[in-house]
This record gives structure tokens, sequence and C-alpha cells, in this order.
């Protein structure tokens, strides 16, 4: 294992997002630069980063530039083009590495990894027709919800099937993209668990959080989570297992169904997470500073909490209530510099201390 990050070493972040922008925060804390190559123009990393390159992920002379002007490479968005791994990965470490991109990048590959490793996860199955997709909603029944198996978020790509009927109209809206059916579940709660692995192996888990989802758009996330003990150490426990089995370096995001028959998996985000925001108010060291510090080879820091928050994510027009927020008790604000409003973009958030 190499050495820790000293100061003034420099790390690559692919993805110029809000995700981007407060790592490259959390990085410059640690007196570490960063550089991040970003296809858009202007993106909100590029206000506090070092350095940004603007080029498209086909460009192998700017992605070579890229990784040779840093010391180590790491990500804020998992859809990162396998050529483009190819090209950085001859020049410099990828962190986290390739195996937790090649399973979180495609559904059905990453509900059969979890199912393999012996977590449980919707019923699911692969779709290609018509046929396929009778065949399984035949074993899987309704509701069911048919999901785009790469390039979804913000529950994009996604279509309910209530019934049989449904189902030409929801293969249909899949575009001809290779798709996935999943079992509706009926959980009492989603939650998430904000996961560090370092190099050396060791792993500190955030205390889960519990996600409030409007039209597919994470609006809040609430610490504590109303979940038992039991709950609590099973999402911890089945976090850290996953972290275990893909040698992972970093941090990462594992969105959980509550159940009465136990924690199902949603999906998995090998990235710092949305539901992990409300860490920077609730947390010494918060996930931004947790993923550097494992991408950097630095000790993992105390993520313990000492508040009760919530997030609440800024949404579009709720930009409009800034005056209002700006004078709110306990509330910190943390906005993204996104010049567009735009309906469905996120803006920024914030943190509110809730006191009992
Ligand atoms: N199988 C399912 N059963 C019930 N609700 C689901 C299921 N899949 C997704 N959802 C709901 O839709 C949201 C977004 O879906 P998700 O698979 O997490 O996609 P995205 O990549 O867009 O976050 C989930 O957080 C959950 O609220
Ligand atoms: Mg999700």
């Amino acid at each position: 294992m190499s050495d820790q990050l000293p100061q003034g070493a420099t790390i690559g972040i692919l993805g110029g997002g809000q995700l981007g922008r407060m790592l490259s925060v959390a990085a410059s804390r640690l007196g570490l630069r960063t550089h991040v190559f970003e296809p858009g123009a202007n993106p909100p990393a590029g206000h506090v980063a070092d350095a940004v390159t603007t080029a498209s992920y086909e460009d192998h002379d700017a992605l070579a530039e890229f990784a040779a002007s840093v010391d180590v490479i790491t990500y804020e968005f998992e859809n990162i083009p396998t050529a483009a791994l190819d090209v950085l990965q001859e020049l410099r470490p990828i962190r986290p590495g390739r195996e937790a991109l090649r399973v979180s990048q495609d559904r059905l590959t990453e509900k059969t990894f979890l199912t393999d490793l012996g977590l449980r996860t919707a019923p699911f199955a692969d779709i290609t027709d018509a046929d396929s997709l009778a065949a399984a909603l035949e074993v899987i029944g309704t509701p069911a919800i048919l999901k785009t198996r790469r390039f979804g978020y913000d529950g994009k790509g996604q279509a309910r099937i209530l019934g049989p009927e449904d189902a030409a109209k929801a293969l249909e809206d899949m575009r001809g993209a290779p798709a996935i059916l999943e079992g509706f579940v009926e959980f009492s709660c989603e939650v998430s668990v904000i996961a560090a692995r370092s190099a050396d192996g060791s792993v500190a888990c955030f205390d889960p959080g519990e996600n409030i989802h409007r039209e597919g758009i994470l609006r809040t996330t609430t610490v504590p989570a109303r979940l038992s003990g039991k709950q609590r150490t099973d999402a911890v426990l089945l976090a850290a297992q996953i972290l275990n089995a893909l040698n992972y370096v970093g941090v990462m995001g594992v969105e959980l169904f509550v159940t009465p028959q136990g924690l199902l998996v949603n999906e998995m985000a090998p990235r710092v997470h949305n539901s992990g925001h409300w860490t920077q108010n609730g947390c010494t060291i918060d996930q931004f500073e947790q993923h550097i510090r494992a991408v950097a080879n630095w000790p993992l820091g105390d993520g313990s909490r000492y508040a009760d928050v919530q997030m609440e994510n800024l949404i579009g027009d709720d930009l409009d209530r800034l005056p209002e927020l700006a004078r709110e008790a306990d509330t910190a604000i943390h906005l993204y510099g996104k010049g567009a409003v735009k309906a469905g973009r996120k803006m920024g958030h914030v943190n509110r201390i809730i006191r009992g």
C-alpha cells in the first residue's frame, strides 16, 4: 500500500456536479488539490477546484493529460464509459476500483451481485422484449416497476406497471433500452447507509438516514432513522459486506427498503450520495472528507453522529425560499452555484439541526 497523499498532492475527480464540488471543498480543507474532468461548461465543481478540464470522455488525449496531472483518480458519478477508464487506469490508480463501477452501472449486474452475496433485493427479471416481460409478470406479479438497466437516476427511466394492461406502454417507455422488471416492494420506509472503506480494509459507516422521495427524487433525509437496534446493525453489516466483497476504497451509498420481513437492498452508488449530505452538519468528519481520506490513503475519520439532522433538498423553484431559509435558526445552507433553475434540478440543500 502506498503512503498517505501529502499536502499539495492532487486528486482528479471525474464529473463536475455538486458532489464533485463538495468533494473539492473537503479535499482543500486537507491541503489537497483537485482537478475536475467534466464535459459540460461551467460545472459547479469548477468554481472551487484547482483545475478543470473541459473535454468529452471520448477525448483520450485529454483524459491522458488529465491523468498525468493528478496523483489519484476518483469520480462523482458511476456512468463513466469503459474506454475512458481503460485510458485512465494505465496512468493512475482509480479509487473506488473498477469492479464497483462495473457492478453498479447496470441494475441487472448489481442485483445479481447482491443476491450472490446472500443479500435480499426486490424480485427481478431481465427484460429483452414483450415476451420476456409477459413471462416475468406471470412470476413477479403486479404492481411492478420496469427500469432501464443503465443510466437511470432520480426516478428517470422507470415505468410502473399496475396490471398486465400497462405492460406494452411501460416497454415503450424504455425506448428499446435493456430493462429489468422489479416487483413492487411494500416498504415501511426507505433508509440508506453511507459506508466507507480504506485501503487497509477498515470500514466505517455513518448512522443510517431515513429517506423520503417525491416523484422519484430524494426530498429529505432524516437521522436518526426510525429503525430498531437490530435493523440498524443489519443495515450497517450488510453495507460492510458489500464493500468488503468489492475490495472497495472510498464512500458508497447503499439504499435499503425496510420491510416487515427484513431489509432489502434497492441499489448502491459507488460514490458520495445525496442521502449522506446531512453528515456535513451532524458529524465531525462528513461523507466528503471521509471519501477524500479513503482515496488519499489517509486513515478514515470519526463519522459518529453528534446531532439529529434533517437534510432537505432544494429542487428547482425551492431556491425562491432562500431569503426565509437564510433567516431560519439551526439551518445550514449548501448551494451548488448552478446558473439555471430548472424543474427537478437539484440546486442545493439545507441541513436542519433537530433539537429535542
Ligand atoms: N422495486 C421497488 N419497489 C418499491 N419502490 C421502488 C422500487 N424501485 C424503486 N422504487 C422507488 O423509486 C425510487 C427511485 O428508484 P431507484 O431504483 O432508487 O432509482 P434511481 O436510480 O432513480 O434512484 C426509490 O427510492 C423508491 O422510492
Ligand atoms: Mg435510488
